[in-house]
């Protein structure tokens, strides 16, 4: 190549170089374009530009290549409905949405397409029908907090692949059946051995404790059931999560003895089993160095 010749080789892949750090991809830009039709509120300067990335949007982040990597829009007044077009924004590790009461409806299946999703915070809105099935294909999940909406049905086991998952807060919905458990063919919540809160509390779930759910492999340090119309005894098993620091069964319909592992649990210090059925004595706490409430 001549000299001249050069000059524009140069001059071409700087171009390419500068548009494609500045124009956001066409299809994360037509999937904001998207939701924000169904969603009443979205950040003012989300018209004021065709370039979320470029001439970033309010609540937007992207990466390098234009791709929009966190969608932020918590307590914002959003109303509306989460478009299936989120599905599109296949770079996403972090979707939070959370404390906008006016957002809600069946949540979206296609979020199981967000295989990078790391974070994902609907907390506090008003999202309804039943969890996906799909949100058990986000393989990279970390933090999966769903409380305090109006879902119904049952806990996916599904949730069960969820490996890397480190917080579960399912807490204040109307979330009916039992706990799941994994079994030859399917997986469930015993399988999540790096998560450190269940937070199931205040719903309708019923049927027994699984005495499969605890290991001595889980990281645990809050089991949250309470409130709910869980039957049966408690499972010797809860004694195994050794790093148990709240344990709470308390307003359920459970019965039998209070099992003896309990006092294997050294760092509990708030165990409220009140309001059930149990009968005999409780076991002997002295194990416990920190128990603060019974
Ligand atoms: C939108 O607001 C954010 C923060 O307030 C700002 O950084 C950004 O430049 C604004 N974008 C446009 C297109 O005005
Ligand atoms: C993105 O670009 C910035 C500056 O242009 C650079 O410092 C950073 O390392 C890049 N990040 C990645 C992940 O390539
Ligand atoms: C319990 O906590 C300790 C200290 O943080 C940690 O090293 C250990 O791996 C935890 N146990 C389990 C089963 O995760």
């Amino acid at each position: 190549m001549g000299s001249p010749g050069k000059l524009l080789f140069l001059l071409l892949s700087f171009a390419a170089v500068h548009f494609s750090s500045c124009i956001t991809n066409g299809r994360d830009a037509a999937a904001l374009l998207s939701l924000m039709d169904q969603m009443k509120n979205t950040p003012p300067n989300w018209s004021q530009s065709n370039d979320p990335c470029g001439a970033p949007w309010d609540g937007v982040t992207c990466n390098n290549n234009s791709r929009v990597t966190e969608l932020k829009l918590y307590s914002m007044d959003v109303e509306g409905t989460l478009s299936s077009d989120v599905g599109s924004l296949t770079e996403l590790t972090t979707l939070d949405l959370s404390y906008n009461n006016k957002l809600g409806g069946p949540l979206t299946p296609a979020i199981g397409e967000l295989k990078k999703l790391t974070d994902l915070f609907l907390i506090g809105c008003s999202f309804s029908g039943t969890i996906p099935n799909e949100l058990g294909n986000l393989a990279q999940l970390k933090y999966l907090a769903l409380n305090s909406n109006q879902f119904i049905g049952g806990i996916p086991s599904s949730l069960g692949n969820l490996f890397n998952l480190v917080w579960l807060d399912l807490a204040e919905n109307q979330l009916t059946g039992s706990l799941p458990v994994s079994t030859s063919t399917t997986p469930g919540l015993d399988q999540l051995v790096k998560a450190l809160h269940f937070h199931l509390n205040q719903n309708h779930l019923t049927g027994p404790i699984p005495e499969k759910l605890f290991t001595s492999k889980m990281a645990l340090s809050h089991i949250l059931l309470d409130s709910n119309q869980l039957t049966g005894n408690i499972p010797a098993s809860v004694g195994l999560v050794q790093n148990l620091t709240i344990l709470r069964l308390d307003n359920n319909a459970l019965n039998g003895s209070v099992p003896s592992s309990i006092n294997n649990l050294t760092y509990l210090n708030v165990l409220n089993l009140a309001n059930n059925m149990l009968i005999g004595p409780l076991p002997n706490l002295t194990g416990m160095n920190v128990l603060n409430s019974v």
